[in-house]
């Protein structure tokens, strides 16, 4: 992770600049586990001067992303799902904070529990998730692996709506990087993540600032971004320079 102060090339717009995003947003991140692209939407709003009231959100008391949010003193909410005696009712509970808190977005970053429809009909088009694979390929868990012994040449993260189907949903942006022939599961999904850190808060800030809308299922990019620093500009699809490390 890079930190905020050296993180983006125009970190002079950090300061009194949340035009950038209009008004103050109150940003819902759900976590499981280590965090760092929580880490990363942070570091980004660091970086810009965005105000965002942020409520953090676990499913695990062990979760770094959790005790990594709680030192930062953003405001934290662990609701074990062990504590629940069906899914219906953990999801009951979390959906009642989430209302609460009557969040402009939530974002599932590395949140490692399935939602009930019940749940999505009150999150409607209000949620993202962040997955490690250029979905509709590999869904799901061990997308690395997978995308390792199918020998695909490219591979990457997205970053969709949520619907109740698993990993489906409307593609709001992508990242693409190069599978090489040296690679192992732990190379790549190290070259994946640091794709993600970048695509989510690029995807994150564009749908909040309104920049998207969503057009026969697909998310277009409907207005001007010329105004903003370069590294906030919304692009559909960011590619790894090393995408081609194995020429012929
Ligand atoms: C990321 O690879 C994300 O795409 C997936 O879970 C992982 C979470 O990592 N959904 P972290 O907790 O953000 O470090």
């Amino acid at each position: 992770m890079t930190s905020p102060s050296n993180a983006h090339p125009s970190s002079h717009y950090a300061g009194a600049k949340n035009w950038l995003l209009g008004h103050r947003k109150r940003l819902a991140v759900l976590v499981s586990g280590r965090g760092s692209n929580l880490q990363a939407l942070y570091q980004s709003a660091s970086a810009h001067g965005f105000a965002i009231d942020w409520l953090i959100v676990s499913n695990q008391k062990e979760s770094y992303g959790l005790a990594w949010a709680l030192e930062h003193g953003l405001s934290t909410q662990l609701l074990n799902h062990r504590d629940f005696d069906s899914r219906e009712a953990f999801d009951q509970a979390l959906a009642d904070q989430l209302k609460a808190f009557e969040p402009d977005l939530v974002v599932l970053a590395g949140f490692m529990r399935v939602l009930s429809p019940a749940f999505f009909a009150r999150f409607q088009g209000l949620m993202i998730n962040i997955h490690p694979s250029l979905l509709p390929s590999y869904p799901g868990l061990q997308t690395h692996r997978r995308a390792l012994q199918d020998g695909v040449a490219f591979h990457g993260a997205t970053v969709h709506s949520v619907t109740p189907e698993l990993d489906h949903g409307p593609i709001v942006a992508q990242a693409v990087v190069g599978v090489h022939a040296e690679d192992d599961e732990y190379v790549l999904s190290a070259r994946v993540l640091e794709m993600e850190h970048r695509l989510l808060p690029m995807a994150t800030w564009a749908l909040l600032r309104g920049d998207l809308q969503l057009q026969k299922g697909r998310w277009l990019l409907t207005r001007s971004q010329s105004n903003l620093p370069q590294e906030l500009q919304f692009s559909q699809c960011l590619v790894h320079p090393l995408l081609n490390a194995n020429p012929i």
